[in-house]
């Protein structure tokens, strides 16, 4: 019998994150603020603690992974890669996929490899109480269960759309001990003023973010927290390509081509920057692993987007940051991969897409079910809808390889699971569920909001 599942030991646990910053061929561009002029960490040390501000900024190669996270990791890391075998053979492809499992998580995802050292950071300062949002319940979820284990007080402000689409994923946040509430809210001005405007305002991200970052900046005793996008964020997901590569070489061979799912970009970033680092130094063997970002039709910031200052949240109250972006007040449209309905992206993926060192595409809302379903139905696990995406990316990669009979290996990050998001596979299945079309209109008329720099 083959080897399909390559594991590590929990020694074999990285111990240190990888910052592709180190291997870039320009530095990244700062994020500036109200002024134009470049941020710097005591403009956000109230809202963030100082150890992170450093990571944010942090130009080494190699930043240590404090014992005390890799403890709490080692609950559910190194986390498996599996060799696809039966999807591989329901599809007649003679490629190899396979993909990292992150779904195994408490939280059913890689956000906590990113939430357990922002609580731990956070605790370290001497903070009780963070602030967070969440689009799906996936970042949430891992944000309560990070402060729980550290003694942290955690409330979320969840989009609305995901509140009444996901109510067990509320349910477990308040498991592990933490207040939410739907997004808009009566809670913040933020959340009031769009009320007043439109009461029937299903929430987006953007306006989360500006609804948990004014509650924290308006508390001394409170910090925000943030579960994508940032650099430090991209930083801490590090870990998912480290340990694949470990598991590459275990298995005795290495990715032509990787897919993640793409909101903020921080999946992509800690599948894809790992192997960047090899692309940077000429290649694995001297040959480059092709880099590929998959994001919604409906929301396509990287390949529809312009690349410009602009903020990270609705409002405005975040600085700016250089990012592909749709504009800061575009309201995505209501598809089910609730975390990648975001309107910008990481500027360090945004950058190194700007400079060709990654790529990027969109697929429609259907093929990425059709894509799911055939990979449940193969292997077994069922995928977030936000994995969907990577899976569609994966499955149309390897049916090229079909037509022309390359065996070229393929790998994915499988982000998720998708156990609370049955809700969407069952609209699938009544043929409720469509495609959004290209929202031009609404992007044409957010863009022309972008904040105008130098
Ligand atoms: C399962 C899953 N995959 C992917 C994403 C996309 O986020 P990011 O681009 O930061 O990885 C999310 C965000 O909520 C998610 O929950």
């Amino acid at each position: 019998m083959d080897t399909i599942r390559f594991t590590l030991e929990q020694n074999e646990i990285p111990t240190h994150w990888y910052n592709v910053v180190s291997d870039m061929p320009n530095p990244p561009s700062p994020p500036l603020g109200p002024d134009g002029n470049p941020v710097g960490p005591e403009q956000l040390a109230a809202i963030f603690p100082m150890a992170i501000l450093e990571q944010e900024m942090s130009g080494e190669r190699w930043i240590p992974i404090p014992e005390p996270v890799r403890e709490i990791y080692r609950l559910w890391r190194p986390s498996p890669l599996i060799r696809a075998t039966r999807l591989e053979a329901a599809l007649g492809t003679p490629a190899r996929i396979y993909y990292k499992n992150e779904g195994v998580s408490p939280a059913g995802s890689h956000k906590p490899n990113t939430a357990v050292p922002q609580a731990y950071y956070n605790r370290q300062a001497g903070i009780k109480r963070i602030t967070t949002e969440t689009g799906a319940g996936q970042w949430g979820c891992s944000m309560a269960f990070a402060g729980q284990m550290f003694g942290i007080d955690v409330r979320v402000y969840m989009v609305k759309i995901s509140y009444q689409q996901k109510p067990f994923r509320r349910s477990m946040m308040q498991t592990w001990g933490a207040e939410v509430f739907a997004s808009p809210s009566n809670m913040t001005q933020t959340g009031r003023d769009l009320l007043a405007k439109d009461p029937d305002n299903m929430g987006s991200l953007g306006f989360a973010i500006s609804e948990a970052v004014e509650e924290a900046a308006s508390r001394a005793d409170t910090n925000y927290a943030l579960g994508s996008v940032l650099n430090h964020v991209a930083l801490h997901q590090t870990i998912i390509g480290q340990e694949a590569k470990k598991q590459f070489e275990k298995a005795g061979d290495w990715p032509d081509v990787v897919f993640a799912p793409c909101g903020g970009g921080s999946s992509f970033a800690g599948v894809a920057f790992p192997f960047l680092a090899d692309n940077a130094a000429g290649g694995h063997k001297g040959k480059p692993t092709r880099l590929v970002a998959v994001e919604p039709a409906s929301c396509p910031s990287l390949t529809k987007g312009v690349y410009a200052y602009d903020f990270g949240d609705a409002s405005g109250f975040t600085p700016l940051m250089k990012m592909y972006t749709l504009g800061h007040d575009f309201m995505p449209p209501g598809i089910h991969a609730g975390g990648l309905r975001y309107h910008g992206d990481s500027p360090l993926v945004s950058q190194l897409y700007h400079e060709g060192l990654i790529e990027a595409m969109s697929v429609q809302q259907l093929a990425t079910f059709d894509a799911g379903v055939t990979f449940a139905r193969a292997e077994g696990v069922i995928p977030a809808p936000e994995s969907n995406h990577a899976i569609s990316a994966a499955i149309s990669e390897a049916l090229r390889c079909k037509e022309t009979g390359e065996a070229k290996t393929i790998f994915f990050n499988l982000t998720g699971h998708g156990h609370f998001d049955m809700a969407a596979y069952d609209s699938y299945f009544a043929g409720e569920l469509g495609n959004f079309d290209y929202p031009a209109e609404a992007i044409r008329a957010s863009l022309n909001h972008l904040p105008k720099v130098g």
